[in-house]
């Protein structure tokens, strides 16, 4: 069978990122530009300013990316663009640029939801096995999906209001250190003990998930110590809070895989590089003989090769979208 490969093109966000991926496995260049130190000074993603720094990224990143993978645009199956959710005016730079690469080199145009990427970045480590539940969990999303087959998306549960990324990340301003509070949490919570009590939220049967009661019990307690002239101590604080969402991830994704009876597992999004819940899951998965496979630390995060990937199965199933192709800042996965 002839070789497909697959541009990608990520731009949700605050990361322009291009990829060349081919047969769905095999990842030939990506290249990811991050806007983290730019938006860094005003505490989270501006989206203003994240939509004017992909207009001034982005035929830079995809001439990188085809140098790298030493490919011209002709040597392209089909081009793969995320079309939805995140940041509209992100999105829309990544959408224009996918349709006008379509129209002038003549590819097919694939639409790729976010979400489906940051699972198919898994499929970069090893292709997945199904029946397999996955567990969704980035600064917009913490969704828990049933599998039988590529493409075909069940949700089983998600978050009732903050996501659990959104969650590390208003902690991390509690704490006051830089933005994204998730990744500096996580390297504290290893050196810090668990001394802080803080509630398990919705501790019920349902796949559901609630992070905005944590996250206002993190902001509740640091006021309290404040008033009692006490220092917080960051570390211990970390680890408090990290074990909550650690136990409140693994819980329920257990039991997703108990009910459904599954034996594979995948971990996908931003929070997905977290050690705590990592090393959780893999013991635990070890434990109760399930496979499972975390995309690498690298493509945990935004970047167009999960895009690519989740695109060849698209291109395969025949998923196209015209040149009247529009970004959605929210849509079901599907
Ligand atoms: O998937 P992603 O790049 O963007 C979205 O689609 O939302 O995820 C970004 C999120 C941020 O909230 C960031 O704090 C979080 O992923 N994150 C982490 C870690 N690395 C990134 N959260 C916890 N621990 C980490 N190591
Ligand atoms: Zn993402």
């Amino acid at each position: 069978m002839k070789d497909i490969y697959i541009l990608g093109i990520e731009s949700s966000c605050d990361e322009t990122s291009f990829s060349i991926v081919k047969n769905g496995t095999d990842e030939i260049a990506t290249v990811i530009s991050s806007q983290i130190d730019i938006h860094k000074k005003y505490g989270g993603v501006v989206p203003e300013i994240a939509s004017r720094a992909h207009i001034k990224n982005i035929t830079f990143v995809l001439e990188e990316c085809l140098e790298k993978a030493n490919m011209k645009m002709e040597d392209i199956d089909a081009i793969a663009v995320t079309y939805g959710p995140g940041l509209i005016g992100s999105l829309l730079v990544g959408v224009e640029c996918a349709k006008t690469l379509a129209y002038l080199y003549n590819k097919p145009l694939v639409p790729v939801h976010h979400i489906s990427g940051h699972i198919y970045a898994n499929n970069l480590i090893k292709r997945l096995e199904f029946p397999l539940i996955a567990l969704v969990i980035s600064g917009g999303h913490t969704e828990l999906i049933y599998m039988q087959k590529d493409y075909d998306f069940q949700k089983l549960g998600g978050t009732l209001d903050d996501a659990v990324g959104e969650c590390y990340d208003k902690v991390g301003r509690v704490i006051n250190v830089e933005y994204p509070g998730g990744p500096v949490i996580d390297r504290l919570a290893t050196v810090g003990s668990h001394t802080y009590d803080l509630p398990i939220p919705l501790n019920d049967d349902s796949y559901n998930f609630s992070f905005s009661g944590l996250k206002s019990a993190v902001i509740n307690l640091a006021h309290n110590e404040a008033q009692r002239g006490h220092e917080l101590n960051k570390e211990d604080l970390a680890k408090s809070f990290q074990d909550v969402v650690v136990e409140t991830l693994t819980k329920k994704t257990m039991k997703a895989i108990k009910e459904y009876q599954v034996k594979n597992f995948i971990l996908a999004g931003g929070v997905a590089a977290n050690k705590g819940i990592r090393s959780k899951f893999q013991e635990l998965c070890e434990e109760n003989k399930i496979n499972y496979t975390f995309p690498s630390i690298k493509y945990s995060t935004d970047n167009a090769a999960m895009i690519a990937s989740s695109g060849y199965y698209a291109y395969i199933l025949g998923r196209r979208a015209d040149l009247t192709l529009n970004p959605v800042s929210s849509v079901e996965l599907k």
